[in-house]
């Protein structure tokens, strides 16, 4: 049976002493509240702006909380808001225990964190580990001479034979070396020259950062997302980098990063990390880029004991959608033993509205791939304006690009403003996200895709989503099932059951442009049921569902529950 579940919700948040209080379960499997949990990421410049400057700030992100809360989000991510010189958007920290003016204040983070305390939502910071800012009193210390006391808490090397310390190429374009005149030295740097990376085998740094976290705890934060965690180490040996054919979009040779990514050492840093985190209840989620489903399970670590969520990226990498493919992943990932961690969409890829899409059903197919990562078994990660089917909006010259990337690699690589628009809110000037010019211009598409637009169409997007996460919540089957593939090889239509218990939730997915008459036989999982209870359609609806003929639309969506 479908039944309200109400969510036991341990608000727990904020120090639990020195004791490790890892487990604070919030159901009768065990789960943590992350478990439970839906997290939306938000980019701050690019979401509310209430100071009329042309940029997101936390106040504007403050305001927005009852959206939030009614669309049925409980964890916020904030993409970096400390002091920066923003030469990567907040990508390069100049203070790790601040926040940018351009943001607020220390104290307006504190009154977010507050409200959303009071509605039952966290907040998660973004933990840029990888790397500072050369603006960072750590770096300007440390490139200030070579006997600085800080000279040691970056990466710094001679070169070889008149040139760069060996081959590796930074990842935003040109050598991962950069000379300093004045020391003689080069610093390694994987992102801009402006973002130095920092050296993790020191001791002092890691302590420092450590404490970083600590800090942000003490002030209620539920965990981190850390980016870049594929690179904290480097090749003792400085050995080159394998080439492959070929150059990249800044024109640079294709490299395999053999020597500067995914060195063992990350993990022994990660489970320490966790060990800090465990005392905090917080959570820890991982930019984790892998190549496939072992790759992943190591950042779980041997013993769960270094990421509760790795980020599964492999969704993204889907560029039509498929059955196929699509089962593949779910079985391979549901297979990891660790929790699964879903992603359509970030700051850094190009909106999945336009990727699924396929020009003719992009609504229909931002709605079937919705109710696939959120109805799975494991934690969705939503980016804001996912739910109202924000698209790309690239500029269409290279002189309006912000992103360096995009101005560096034009017209190959455009660089990632596309993604990062305003949010949507209204239909007045703006999109309703400012009354002042805003930093990246809003996508024409705001005056129909909006959020008071949506919010009055039953069928819309936003519609669905919010439908979406109210089951979610709800159905126990869908916070603690199972996930059950059915119909395996059917090659247009995803079925599974998410199954717990006496109850199941069925979803079935149209992934093609036919219509499609698929039938069930459930009693091989325990369900000889010949019906469905209907919970949520994009079909026509009626209450109860033949499971002989389910008779879907192109691309339409089938979620019903059913019962011994
Ligand atoms: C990953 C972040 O998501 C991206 O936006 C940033 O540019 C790099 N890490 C460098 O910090
Ligand atoms: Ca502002």
């Amino acid at each position: 049976m479908f039944r309200k579940f109400a969510a036991l919700v341990v608000l727990a948040a904020g120090v639990c002493s020195t004791v490790r209080c890892q487990t604070q379960p919030v159901d009768a499997e065990g789960h943590q509240w992350w478990q439970h949990a839906v997290f939306y990421e938000i980019y701050p410049r690019s979401f509310m702006d209430s100071n009329n400057d042309g940029i997101g700030d936390l106040n504007g992100i403050a305001s927005k909380l009852d959206y939030l809360k009614s669309l049925g989000v409980d964890a916020i991510w904030l993409t970096p808001c400390y002091p920066s010189p923003q030469v990567d958007f907040g990508y390069d920290v100049s203070d790790y225990e601040n926040i940018d003016p351009m943001y607020g204040t220390l104290a307006d983070f504190d009154r977010l964190q507050q409200e959303a305390k009071k509605r039952g939502m966290r907040i998660i910071m973004d933990f840029v580990m990888n790397h500072s800012s050369d603006q960072h009193p750590w770096f300007i210390d440390s490139r200030s001479s070579r006997t600085s006391a800080k000279r040691d808490w970056y990466m710094w090397h001679d070169g070889k034979d008149s040139a760069e310390p060996n081959n590796w190429v930074s990842t935003f374009g040109g050598s991962a070396w950069t000379l300093d005149f004045k020391t003689g030295q080069y610093f390694y740097h994987y992102f801009y020259p402006q973002q130095p990376d920092l050296n993790w085998r020191n001791p002092a740094v890691k302590d420092a950062m450590f404490d970083v976290t600590r800090w942000w705890y003490k002030r209620g934060v539920a965990g981190f997302r850390l980016d870049a965690v594929d690179t904290l180490f480097e090749d003792r040996q400085l050995r080159n980098n394998p080439v492959l054919s070929g150059l990249n979009k800044f024109g640079d040779p294709n490299e395999t990063d053999l020597y500067n990514t995914k060195l063992p050492e990350v993990h022994d840093v990660l489970r320490d990390l966790r060990k800090v985190a465990d005392e905090h209840n917080a959570v820890l989620i991982g930019e984790t880029w892998t190549k496939d489903v072992s790759e992943l399970k190591q950042y779980y670590g041997d013993h769960s004991d270094e990421l509760q969520m790795p980020m599964d990226f492999l969704f993204t990498k889907v560029d039509k959608v498929s059955p196929a493919e699509f089962r593949r992943q779910i079985a391979a990932v549901d297979s990891a033993g660790g929790w699964p961690v879903f992603v359509v969409s970030n700051h850094d890829i190009v909106r999945s509205y336009v990727r699924y899409g396929d020009a003719r059903n992009n609504q229909a197919i931002a709605k079937l791939m919705a109710s696939l990562y959120l109805t799975l078994r494991g934690t969705p990660i939503m980016y804001y304006g996912e739910e109202i089917g924000m698209q790309n909006t690239d500029p269409v010259r290279k002189e309006d690009v912000k992103d360096p990337i995009g101005r560096l690699g034009w017209p190959l690589e455009k660089g990632r403003d596309g993604e990062r628009t305003p949010m949507q809110w209204d239909d007045s000037p703006n999109a309703g996200f400012t009354r002042g010019t805003p930093w990246l211009p809003v996508s024409p598409s705001y005056r129909t895709v909006n959020v008071s637009n949506e919010l009055n169409d039953p069928a819309s997007i936003l519609n669905v989503y919010r439908n979406l996460l109210q089951l979610r919540h709800q159905s126990r089957a869908l916070l603690d099932g199972d996930y059950v593939a059915l119909n395996e090889n059917d090659p247009n239509v995803l079925s599974y059951l998410r199954r717990y218990k006496d109850e199941a939730v069925l979803v079935v997915l149209n992934m093609s442009s036919n219509p499609q008459d698929v039938s069930f036989d459930l009693a091989p999982q325990g369900f000889p049921t010949k019906s469905a209870r209907t919970l949520l359609t994009t079909a026509p609806a009626s209450k109860e569902s033949s499971l002989s003929h389910l008779l879907l639309q192109p691309f339409a969506v089938y979620i019903g529950t059913v019962s011994k």
